[in-house]
């Protein structure tokens, strides 16, 4: 494991920010975790563990390790008549784990074609789109603690999921390296086509959906709205949807009879955070190089040389105004260091 001193972590966050680590470290093989932990004693600093950063925002530099997980891998570990249950290694592109289902006729996963990141990070924030969340195919996390370098292994109901939520980003933060997720894919064909538009778009590619089409559905949406973080610096959904409870939604259906909402459990209400963002007019709003995606409001950018002090303070300028006309407050869903 080679370890590299003030390292620029530019290429690293798809935010873009030109933030510096004190150490910075590769993990290509399971060796190298050992090898990371006594690095780790040693120094005595602070551990992250990185992934694809597409979902983190530097505001500062990081005066410790970060740990690039690269490790590879993705394996048909058993089946039966109806199920393949598959290992991947934390370090694989997310993109890989797509197109081995494709490959192999493996379904589930297929409508979160298109998200960035790493394998690893997936159920930290419990990936969803389009109606699915990595959840529903997730069936144990690996992971090694970061104290006593021993290995854990927590099940689908351990991980404590949640809608962008899971015990990785609670209790465990900090305390454990994912090392691998394994995963329940379904051999049944079926599909999930019921969020808007998304069964039109298949339409339009083909008469009989397939994986290939679902997925390239999934693609040609996504890139309609949503920045590409290779073109424009940005780490997806910057805040959750909010959830809140009867009395304040009542409320603001009186106030805003369009305004639109999912009845989540026990008597709360989701709202669309980016209908909330659009109705305060920040749309396409740009100061210096932060700004307010035009076609998503929920997605916040870079457009080149933004800190990342400067997409905190839009972020909390949004955060304020929502939560002044509107009553409700909105939780980033980034990771904000
Ligand atoms: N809307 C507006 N104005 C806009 C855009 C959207 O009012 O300019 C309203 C519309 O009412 C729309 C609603 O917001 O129906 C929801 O928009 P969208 O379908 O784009 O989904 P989202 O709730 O904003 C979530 C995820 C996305 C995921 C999409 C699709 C979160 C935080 N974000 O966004 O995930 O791709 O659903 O399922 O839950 C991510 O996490 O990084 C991410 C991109």
């Amino acid at each position: 494991m080679q370890v590299h001193e003030n390292f620029c972590l530019k290429k690293f966050n798809t935010f873009g920010i030109d933030a510096y680590t004190r150490w910075f470290a590769e993990i290509s093989l399971q060796n190298d975790y050992d090898e990371l932990l006594r690095f780790y004693h040693e120094q005595k600093i602070p551990l992250l563990p990185l992934g694809g950063g597409s979902n983190l925002l530097f505001t500062e530099n990081f005066d410790g390790i970060i740990a690039k997980i690269s490790t590879r891998g993705i394996t048909i570990i058993s089946e039966d008549d109806r199920s393949t249950i598959v290992d991947a290694a934390a370090g694989e592109p997310w993109e890989h784990l797509i197109a081995f289902c494709i490959t192999n006729e493996l379904y589930g996963l297929e409508n979160l074609s298109g998200i960035p990141g790493q394998v690893g990070s997936s159920p930290i924030q419990n990936i969803g789109a389009y109606g699915v969340e990595v959840k529903n195919c997730i069936s144990e996390v690996y992971a090694i603690n970061i104290d006593d370098g021993s290995r854990s292994k927590f099940s689908d109901r351990e991980c404590q999921f949640g809608y962008r939520d899971s015990i990785f980003k609670r209790e465990m933060k900090g305390r454990v390296i994912i090392t691998d997720v394994v995963f329940r894919l379904s051999k049944i064909r079926h599909f999930n086509l019921g969020y808007g538009g998304v069964a039109e778009e298949v339409q339009q590619i083909s008469q009989v959906p397939d994986l290939a089409s679902v997925s390239k559905a999934i693609c040609n949406i996504r890139d309609k709205k949503i920045p590409n973080p290779k073109e424009t610096g940005s780490a997806g959904s910057f805040f959750k949807n909010p959830l809140i409870d009867n009395d304040l939604f009542f409320n603001l259906k009186e106030q805003y009879p369009d305004i639109p909402h999912f009845t989540a459990a026990d008597d709360r209400h989701k709202l669309a955070a980016a209908w909330l963002i659009d109705r305060c007019g920040w749309k396409g709003y740009r100061k210096g190089d932060a700004g307010v995606n035009k076609l998503q409001p929920l997605i916040l950018v870079n457009y080149g040389t933004a800190s990342g002090s400067e997409i905190v303070d839009l972020a909390r300028q949004i955060q304020n105004s929502v939560f002044e006309k509107f009553g409700v407050y909105l939780e980033p869903e980034v990771n904000i260091l």
